[in-house]
């Protein structure tokens, strides 16, 4: 099972290795049974207050869920992706990005870095 390490320089006493019991799992659902401090709204990709950036720390390289349609149009709207990183998603699963809202990346067997807030 994946380490999720969640943390935050406004937060440092919430810094947690949780573990994810499920692959069907939302980052914020994990961080909100572990009483993770990630801001968020609408919960359903639109708004963009659950921001964060995310890293791979697994050897396997990163294998998280590729970005939903309302993911990819806030990230582009707040200037986290481009459209040329778009594209090249498109075509090509290895190419990630670091910038993901919590609300829709469903977590895979790797572990990764959770940095919020991350404006
Ligand atoms: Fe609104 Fe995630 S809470 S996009």
């Amino acid at each position: 099972m994946p380490n999720i390490t969640f943390s935050s320089p406004l937060h440092k006493d919430k810094t947690v290795y949780a573990v994810a019991g499920s692959h069907t799992k939302t980052v914020l659902t994990l961080a909100k049974e572990n009483h993770i401090p990630i801001d968020f709204s609408c919960q359903d990709g639109e708004c963009g207050t659950c921001l964060v950036k995310v890293t791979n720390l697994s050897r396997k390289g990163p294998m998280g869920g590729p970005l939903t349609d309302r993911e990819i149009t806030v990230l582009k709207d707040l200037g986290k992706i481009t459209q040329a990183e778009i594209d090249a998603m498109a075509v090509d699963d290895n190419v990630h990005t670091s910038w993901r809202l919590a609300c829709q990346m469903v977590l895979r067997d790797e572990d990764i870095l959770v940095e919020y807030p991350s404006k």
